[in-house]
């Protein structure tokens, strides 16, 4: 472990806690020391196919202007830089009205990790950018515990594209509006494994309701692809005594990432 990451760790009260006692292997993450691995679903490896992309075409986000299904239909046709422009411009919430910037998502658009929060805070809405802010410095910190780097091998994004006012929970209403914005996301980078960070990312993906601490440690699925729930990094800057149980969730989603790995190159 580098000093400058020794010292970051130290300062966060997490020195002993992010480590990984073997160097990571190919792929981007190294096995891990923790509890017993768990089995992997059935769908392990599977994907969505990719839709059609649609280039120079405008097609547009905005709820009022076309029925649910038109729009949502529409989303999933897009390619990269019609999805990133269809969320600049979305205002089919009321969250749009009090944004600086929507906060679309930051990483590899080919990263087979894919990491899903709530949605933005003061900070991500100023910059623009997922997990910038207090909690966002912790999840990095967790991900480079286990060879991942935001801008490297790791998508990460939110559940909803702009800050609620105050921190809130998005609305049902608010999730369900940007929902067809993160399945194209998921349909674009396709990613081998999700990570839920918190209970609202994991109800929404889930679409079920269920406590944290009975996902935690199983894979679930999300249209097919592989789904893994911890603890959101505020949650754990607040709750010192779950770090432990984080670094479990991480060091599972590492083994359960080995055998998807494993489990394409036998089928190759
Ligand atoms: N919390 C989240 O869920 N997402 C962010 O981008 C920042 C904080």
């Amino acid at each position: 472990m580098s000093t400058r990451r020794d010292e970051i760790l130290k300062e966060m009260g997490l020195a002993p806690l992010w480590r990984l006692r073997v160097a990571p292997a190919a792929g981007g993450a190294g096995s891990a020391d923790a509890t017993p691995p768990a089995s992997v679903s059935s769908s392990a490896g599977a994907s969505p196919a990719a839709a059609p992309a649609l280039h120079g075409e405008r097609v547009t986000a905005e709820a009022p202007a076309q029925s649910h299904d038109a729009r949502r239909a529409a989303i999933m046709q897009m390619d990269w830089p019609a999805l990133k422009a269809a969320v600049a411009q979305c205002t089919a919430c009321a969250l749009h009205a009090k944004r600086t910037n929507t906060v679309f998502g930051v990483g590899d658009e080919n990263a087979d990790w894919m990491f899903i929060g709530e949605g933005p805070g003061a900070d991500e809405d100023a910059m623009g950018d997922p997990f910038v802010g207090q909690a966002g410095k912790l999840l990095d910190n967790m991900l480079a515990a286990i060879g991942l780097k935001r801008a490297e091998n790791v998508y990460i994004a939110n559940v909803v594209k702009c800050r609620p006012p105050g921190n809130r929970n998005p609305e049902p209403a608010e999730a369900d509006q940007c929902e067809p914005f993160l399945e194209r996301q998921i349909e674009l980078i396709k990613p081998k494994l999700i990570v839920a960070l918190g209970r609202v990312a994991a109800l929404n993906l889930l679409d079920r309701d269920a406590s944290i601490a009975s996902l935690r440690g199983r894979v679930l699925d999300y249209k097919g692809i592989p789904l893994l729930v911890t603890y959101h990094p505020a949650y754990l800057l607040r709750s010192l005594t779950e770090k432990a149980k984080a670094w479990e969730d991480l060091c599972f989603a590492v083994r359960t990432m080995q055998g998807l790995q494993a489990a394409n190159a036998n089928a190759e």
